[in-house]
C-alpha cells in the first residue's frame, strides 16, 4: 500500500532561532502543537533538495524526556518530504559523537540530533534539536540562519501520518510513500562508534592497562546520560573493567534529576567520590556524550585547556595520529592558550576560533586541523566533526599507559615544561537579559576606546597592563565567512586575559560567562583560586558586573 503525504497548514512560532548548538527550549515549548513539526520542516527546507530528496539521514538523541515523541515526528516529516532512508538509533538513543560517526561512515547526507546537551531534562526542563551536515558536523551559521528565516514564514509542513515504527526493534522498516520507497532502519546505538574507537586507540594495550595484573582504579560516570551504554560496552566488555568502575550508566529521561554537565559543580558525586577514595582516574560525560571532565587521584582537576594541551603534547601515543599524521591544532577564543605553546614547540599551526564546535569543521575538512578543544569541557579530533567525551577519556588512558605516570604527574611535568595558564570560568546563570546586554555594550565601549590600551590595573599585589581590548571577530581561513561580536577580550601585556560573553546555549534568561586566564612561566604549582583572585577582582571592577546583574557571586565556577 502506498502512503500519501498530507500538507498541514501551520503558522510561525517566534524564536525558533538555533543558538551555539541547535534550538533549545523547554520541553513544554517543543510539545506545543506544530512546534516541533514546524522546526523539522524548516531544517529540511534549509537543507535543500539534494540533502532531502531520496537522501539518507541519521536520527537519534540523548534519551531525554520527549525524545521518542520527537523522533516519531521527525520520521513522519522526513517521509513527507521525500527522504529516502533514515538510520535511527534503537529507542532513539544515539550520542552526539555517534551521530557524527554514523553520518560519516554511511556517507549520509546529514543527521538530526535531539538533545539539549548538558541542560537538565524532564518534563519541566529542556529539549533541543540540531542538524548536522554531511561532514558530520553541526550546521554552519549560514544554514542555521536560513532555518530561522524559514521558521518566520512557514505556512505548511508535509507529513505522512500512517507511518509507525517500533523504535525498540532493531531492523529494517520499509514503506512506500507516493510510489517511492522510504526506509527506516533501527540500528544498534553503540556498535559503529565502538568500532571507530577500536580503530583509533590500541584496545589491546588499553585492556592490559585497565584490567591486567594491576587493574586501574577507575570511576567513569555517565551522569545518567546517553553515554551509559557506550561506557559499558567500551570499558567493561572491551577493556575488562568491572561493574564498580562505572556508574549512572542507564540513560534516564530526566537524568535522574542530575544536571548532566561534567564539571566540578554538577558532577559533584564524582568529585566527592574520587576525592574521598583512591582512584587513578575519574571521568564524566554530559547528557549527549560530547563533553568530558578528567580527574586524577584525590580529584586532581585537569582543566579542559590543560587536557587539550597535554593530549597535543602526547599526540604520538595515539595510533590514529601516528597513522594519519598531525595537521594543526585549534582552540576556541575563551579557551586558555596552553595549547599554543605546545603547537609552537611542535611547529604546528594553531587556530583561535569563536565558541562553538562548528567553527572547527572547515579547518578539519581542509586538513589543517586534527586536534582541538574548548574550555567548555570539549575535546576531540578530526575522527568525527563533534567533540567526543569518551574519546577524551580513552586519550588520557593512552597517555597514562604510555608514560606510566599519574594524571597529576603528567600535568605538573607539562607545566614545568611549558609554564601554566591558570584558568577559571565564572558563570552567572539566568540573569535578566536587558541589563546584561547593557553591560556588554558599555564594556565594549570602554575597552575599545584608544586610551584603554596602556592602562594599569592593580589588585592583591599584582599589576596588569592593558595590551588590547576588542570584541572578537573571526574570518574562516577556508571559506572566508565572517563571525563578529564573539566575545569581549581584555588582553594584558603578559598574555593574561579577561574574556566576557553571553552564553549561546541557554533556554531562558541570560547567562554571563567570565573567563579569567593568568599565565605564569615558573610559578606553576600555586592554587588556581589564589593565583587568579587579583585578576578576577580586576574583571569585576572593569565590567561592573555586580552592578548590572545584581549578583555578588557566580552560580557556577569551573
Ligand atoms: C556547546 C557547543 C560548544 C560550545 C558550548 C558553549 O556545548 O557544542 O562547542 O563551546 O556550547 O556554550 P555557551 O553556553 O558558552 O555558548
Ligand atoms: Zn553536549
Amino acid at each position: 500500500m502506498t502512503l500519501t503525504v498530507r500538507s498541514v497548514p501551520t503558522t510561525p512560532f517566534e524564536g525558533q532561532k538555533p543558538g551555539t548548538s541547535g534550538l533549545r527550549k523547554k520541553v513544554k515549548v517543543f510539545a506545543e502543537k506544530n512546534y516541533t513539526e514546524n522546526f523539522v520542516q524548516c531544517i529540511l527546507d534549509a537543507a535543500g533538495e539534494q540533502a532531502v530528496n531520496g537522501a539518507v539521514l541519521v536520527v537519534g538523541g540523548d534519551g531525554r524526556y520527549f525524545l521518542k515523541e520527537a523522533v516519531d515526528i521527525i520520521i513522519k516529516i522526513c517521509a513527507g518530504n521525500g527522504v529516502g532512508r533514515l538510520l535511527v538509533g534503537q529507542n532513539g538513543i544515539l550520542s552526539t559523537p555517534a551521530v557524527s560517526a554514523l553520518i560519516r561512515s554511511n556517507k549520509a547526507n546529514g543527521g538530526i540530533i535531539c538533545t539539549a546537551s548538558h541542560n537538565p531534562g524532564g518534563p519541566e526542563n529542556d529539549f533541543g534539536i540540531k542538524f548536522n551536515c554531511e561532514n558530520g558536523g553541526p550546521a554552519p551559521d549560514a544554514f542555521t540562519n536560513k532555518m530561522y528565516d524559514l521558521s518566520k514564514v512557514i505556512k505548511e509542513y508535509k507529513v505522512v501520518e500512517g507511518i509507525n515504527v517500533d523504535l525498540n526493534k532493531i531492523g529494517t522498516n520499509k514503506f512506500e510513500v507516493n510510489g517511492k520507497s522510504f526506509v527506516v532502519d533501527i540500528i544498534d546505538s553503540v556498535a559503529n562508534y565502538v568500532e571507530l574507537m577500536k580503530e583509533i586507540f590500541d584496545f589491546g594495550k588499553l585492556k592490559a592497562f585497565v584490567s591486567g595484573s594491576k587493574p586501574l582504579k577507575m570511576r567513569i560516570d555517565a551522569l545518567n546520560g546517553v553515554t551509559g551504554p557506550y561506557v559499558r560496552e567500551i570499558f567493561i566488555n572491551q577493556l575488562g573493567a568491572t561493574d564498580d568502575n562505572v556508574v549512572h550508566t542507564i540513560p534516564l529521561p530526566d537524568f535522574g534529576g542530575l544536571h548532566p554537565d561534567p564539571n566540578l559543580t554538577y558532577a559533584k558525586d564524582l568529585v566527592d567520590t574520587v576525592s574521598a577514595g583512591d582512584y587513578d582516574i575519574g571521568a564524566a560525560f554530559d547528557g549527549d556524550g560530547d563533553r568530558n571532565m578528567i580527574l586524577g587521584n584525590k580529584a586532581f582537576f585537569v582543566t579542559p585547556n590543560d587536557s587539550l594541551a597535554v593530549i597535543a603534547d602526547y599526540v604520538d601515543c595515539i595510533p590514529y595520529f601516528k597513522k594519519n599524521g598531525v595537521q594543526g591544532f585549534a582552540r576556541s577564543m575563551p579557551t586558555a592558550a596552553a595549547l599554543d605553546r605546545v603547537a609552537k614547540a611542535k611547529g604546528q599551526e594553531v587556530f583561535e576560533t569563536p565558541t562553538g564546535w562548528k567553527y572547527f569543521g572547515n579547518l578539519m575538512d581542509a586538513n589543517r586541523l586534527c586536534l582541538c578543544g574548548e574550555e567548555s569541557f570539549g575535546t576531540g579530533s578530526n575522527h568525527i566533526r563533534e567533540k567526543d567525551g569518551i574519546w577524551a577519556a580513552l586519550a588520557w588512558l593512552s597517555i597514562m599507559e604510555h608514560t606510566k605516570k599519574s594524571i597529576e604527574e603528567i600535568c605538573k611535568e607539562h607545566w614545568k615544561k611549558y609554564g601554566r595558564n591558570y584558568f577559571t570560568r565564572y558563570d552567572y546563570e539566568e540573569c535578566e537579559l536587558a541589563p546584561c546586554n547593557q553591560m556588554m555594550t558599555d564594556l565594549e565601549n570602554l575597552i575599545t576606546k584608544p586610551d584603554f590600551v596602556g592602562r594599569e590595573f592593580s589588585n592583591g599585589g599584582k599589576t596588569y597592563k592593558i595590551k588590547l581590548g576588542d570584541n572578537f571577530g573571526y574570518t574562516d581561513p577556508i571559506d572566508g565567512s565572517v563571525a563578529t561580536k564573539q566575545g569581549l577580550r581584555i588582553i594584558f601585556e603578559d598574555g593574561s586575559r579577561i574574556v566576557m560573553r553571553l552564553s549561546g546555549t541557554g533556554s531562558s534568561g541570560a547567562t554571563v560567562r567570565l573567563y579569567i586566564e593568568a599565565y605564569e612561566a615558573t610559578n606553576v604549582l600555586g592554587a588556581a583560586a589564589d593565583m587568579l583572585k587579583p585578576l578576577i577582582n580586576i574583571a569585576l571592577e572593569i565590567s561592573q558586573l555586580p552592578k548590572y546583574t545584581g549578583r555578588n557571586a557566580p552560580t557556577v565556577i569551573t
